[in-house]
């Protein structure tokens, strides 16, 4: 048991624990769904290294990665449960009192998803970029709402 003074400086430090450093503490529900997102991240920096002609396209690759975001789109709901906002997570409020346009979103990224993996299965996949920009799109849809300090 702290003593109260000793209490007290503990949490004036814990108040000024830098974001980035506070971020990587976070743990449980937060932390999978930080996790998730940089997956996805991942996922889109294959395609997207593709795009910019970093890397030879690949539409079998691109596909796989495609898959990974369909995939993880569909557990993001399940990874935000009432009452883990605040305090390293960067989710806004508005993510509870706007549960319907938040989930909606998260299907809104599915679905952009689901039309790259069909754009890249197609001969010559020749509309692959505007499918990408369109998945590039629904995660700033939600981005916009619903995490604090994002563009
Ligand atoms: C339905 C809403 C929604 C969609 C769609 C979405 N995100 Fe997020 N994203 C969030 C929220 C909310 C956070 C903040 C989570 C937190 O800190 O608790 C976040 C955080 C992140 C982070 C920071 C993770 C960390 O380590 O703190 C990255 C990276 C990210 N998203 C990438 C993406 C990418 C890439 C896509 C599209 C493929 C995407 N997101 C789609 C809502 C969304």
């Amino acid at each position: 048991m702290l003593t109260r003074p000793a209490a007290i400086i503990a949490l004036a430090l814990l108040a000024f624990v830098p974001l980035a450093l506070a971020h990587e503490g976070a743990t449980g529900v937060v932390k999978e769904r930080m996790d998730l997102m940089d997956t996805q991240k991942e996922a889109m920096k294959v395609i997207g290294q593709m795009a910019k002609g970093k890397v030879p396209f690949d539409a079998a690759k691109a596909a796989e990665a495609a898959g990974e975001i369909e995939r993880t789109s569909k557990q993001i709901p399940d990874l935000f449960p009432e009452g883990t906002g605040g305090h390293p997570s960067e989710a806004k409020p508005e993510v509870w009192t706007k549960w319907d346009e938040f989930t909606g979103d998260a299907e809104g990224l599915d679905t952009a998803a689901r039309d790259l993996i069909l754009a890249l299965e197609a001969p010559g996949a020749p509309n692959w970029k505007v499918q990408f920009k369109g998945v590039i799109d629904a995660c700033k849809t939600c981005h916009k709402t619903f995490r604090m300090e994002d563009e």
